[in-house]
């Protein structure tokens, strides 16, 4: 296969939903669909089971979500599909926004009984910013759901989304007998099998033939037929140009648990979903040339490899104590021992230790194109958004950058481990799972920690507890906002300057001035009482 054939059946996408719309029931039947899985159990069967799924966390299993992401890889129909999991929780952190940074198209798993969830919009607004195509399911049919028009006037009311609907429903509840595909215009009738635990068996064939029509009572019938006229008269017809410009979703029904449109949906997105397109190089200086690098397009037939750095994940595996670096492969071909840049610190290093991860389980990858997932193990110095390629002049600056709304001290109450301790903060801070700061005044041991969802801070702990044996506690603190502080000599003196109670100063871990507010009023009095300072919700590019 040549280097575009490769890169031309790549398939990288997330599945973006509110918790229990169903995600990681869709991910089992996609891995049964891809072979990965020969038999798909129940979700419940799944969480006592270990590497199904990207579920691996301790804490995850204990409270039944999903925290860290992961990329699970399968083959299907000639595609090379990449399936990045996204953190289900609603308290959801900058790590799936960073994962939704390495995927080229989403799919958004919808409960029909319950339409768009809060979660689903927050996960899609990234999407829309990214300009990202999203294709919809709407799952749990095998219940009584919503009207489905309704679902798709939602759509286009809440999302700004043209919905073009590529399955229909027949009834749904205890009355759900299939879907109807518009395209072919055949109706693939539903089966309950046990569980949904093997391929569900399709039988195909047209609204009107005597089989589907002894199956459907005649309200149901009546109603499906009125509802596709309209669809056939009213609705948006398909057009791939919009699909992949992020206006418009295609729309699947179906049923997860049981097996059912699955199939439809899964070939669809992978026919219409886009294959890895350009990424955008910002302008650097690099050492010893005689301009700074010009920003520019980076075609993804490139030849020289590129790549970033989306997330850091540690002790993924108690067998395994190691730091994995996740990189998106961009442009070129990674093979296994390639000598890259690292951009940042411009050192070149040997790309020796390169996975596939499953669940637990991990694969050596020799080769990997762009559009591909990889793991790199034992690299401490690469942070995320960092740009690794064999091209010094490209830079990638993918990694969105959020303002923190949350604080705490955390302290070591327990002297006997501080070095844990502290070896375990200092790991989860280059991590990212959280960020710190230095307040003046802060109590003697403790570092303030900064987050986009307390979530995090459990996360930190039951990692601290977990995996470097160490105790953690946490402290309230009075802040809710944090700013940035642009050098201004006025700073060296804080003293002179008229702020509210509360408010306090402190620096970043690049010793960066920032300061930290009780509330907005507190963050507008300070504006107000001191007009020379300049303000910034995210750190001042160095
Ligand atoms: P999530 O990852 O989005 O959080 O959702 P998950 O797949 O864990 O599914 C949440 C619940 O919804 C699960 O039930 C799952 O079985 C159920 N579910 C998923 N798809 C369908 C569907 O098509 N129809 C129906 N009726 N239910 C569906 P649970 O009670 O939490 O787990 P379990 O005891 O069923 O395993």
């Amino acid at each position: 296969m040549t280097p575009a054939q490769e890169i031309a059946r790549r398939r990288t996408f997330a599945i973006i939903s509110h918790p229990d719309a169903g995600k990681t029931t869709l991910t089992e039947k996609f891995l049964l669909y891809g072979n990965a899985i020969h038999l798909a159990g129940t979700v419940t069967a799944r969480k006592s089971q270990r590497a199904t799924t990207s579920d691996w966390m301790e804490l995850e299993k204990q409270r039944g979500i999903s925290i860290s992401s992961t990329v699970l890889q399968f083959d299907y129909q000639g595609y090379a599909v990449n399936l990045l999991d996204t953190p289900g929780h609603k308290d959801f952190s900058e790590d799936t926004y960073r994962v939704l940074t390495a995927v080229d198209a989403a799919l958004m798993v919808i409960d029909a009984a319950k339409g768009i969830e809060p979660q689903t919009r927050k996960l899609f607004e990234v999407c829309k910013r990214r300009g990202v195509p999203v294709f919809t399911f709407m799952n749990k049919c095998d219940r009584p759901t919503l009207n489905p028009i309704d679902l798709l006037d939602e759509l286009e009311r809440v999302l700004g989304l043209t919905p073009c609907a590529v399955t229909w429903p027949l009834g749904n509840g205890p009355g759900f007998r299939g879907v109807y595909d518009r395209r072919t215009k055949e109706v693939h009738l539903f089966e309950r099998t046990p569980h949904g635990a093997y391929r569900a068996p399709v039988n195909v064939t047209g609204l009107t033939d005597p089989v589907v029509r002894d199956r459907l009572d005649d309200y149901t019938f009546d109603q499906v037929s009125e509802q596709i006229e309209i669809l056939d008269g009213a609705s948006a017809p398909f057009n791939l140009a919009d699909v992949q410009a992020g206006k418009q979703t295609p729309v699947f029904f179906g049923s997860a648990v049981n097996n059912f449109g699955i199939q439809i949906l899964l070939e669809g997105f992978l026919k219409n979903s886009i294959p890895p397109t350009t990424r955008s190089s910002v302008s650097i200086t690099v050492p010893g040339a005689p301009a700074p690098t010009l920003a520019r397009e980076i075609p993804v037939t490139y030849e020289k490899f590129s790549a970033f750095v989306f997330k850091i994940q540690a002790n993924m595996d108690p067998k395994h104590r190691d730091r994995i670096a996740f990189v998106r492969i961009c442009s070129g071909k990674f093979t296994r021992d390639m000598s890259v840049v690292h951009q940042r610190t411009g050192r070149t290093v040997r790309l020796s230790s390169s996975h596939r991860l499953f669940g637990q389980e991990r694969e050596t990858v020799d080769v990997a194109w762009p559009g591909d997932v990889i793991g790199l193990v034992g690299h401490d110095a690469f942070g995320i958004g960092d740009t690794l390629t064999e091209d010094r002049t490209i830079a990638y600056d993918e990694i969105p950058r959020f303002p923190s709304e949350v604080f705490t001290y955390i302290s070591n109450p327990n002297s006997g481990d501080s070095k844990k301790y502290r070896a375990g903060i200092e790991q989860l801070l280059q991590e990212g799972v959280v960020q710190s700061f230095q307040p003046r005044n802060a109590p003697p041991g403790a570092t303030l920690l900064a987050a986009v969802g307390v979530l995090q801070f459990e996360v930190v702990q039951f990692r601290l507890k977990s995996e470097y044996n160490a105790e953690s506690r946490l402290e309230a603190t009075p802040w809710t906002l944090l700013r940035w502080l642009e050098p201004h000599p006025a700073l060296k003196d804080t003293s002179t300057l008229i702020v509210a109670s509360g408010v306090s100063f402190g620096v970043d871990k690049f010793d960066q001035p920032i300061v930290l507010f009780p509330n907005d009023w507190t963050l507008r009095y300070f504006m107000d009482k001191n007009p020379e300072l300049k303000l910034h919700e995210l750190p001042i590019e160095q």
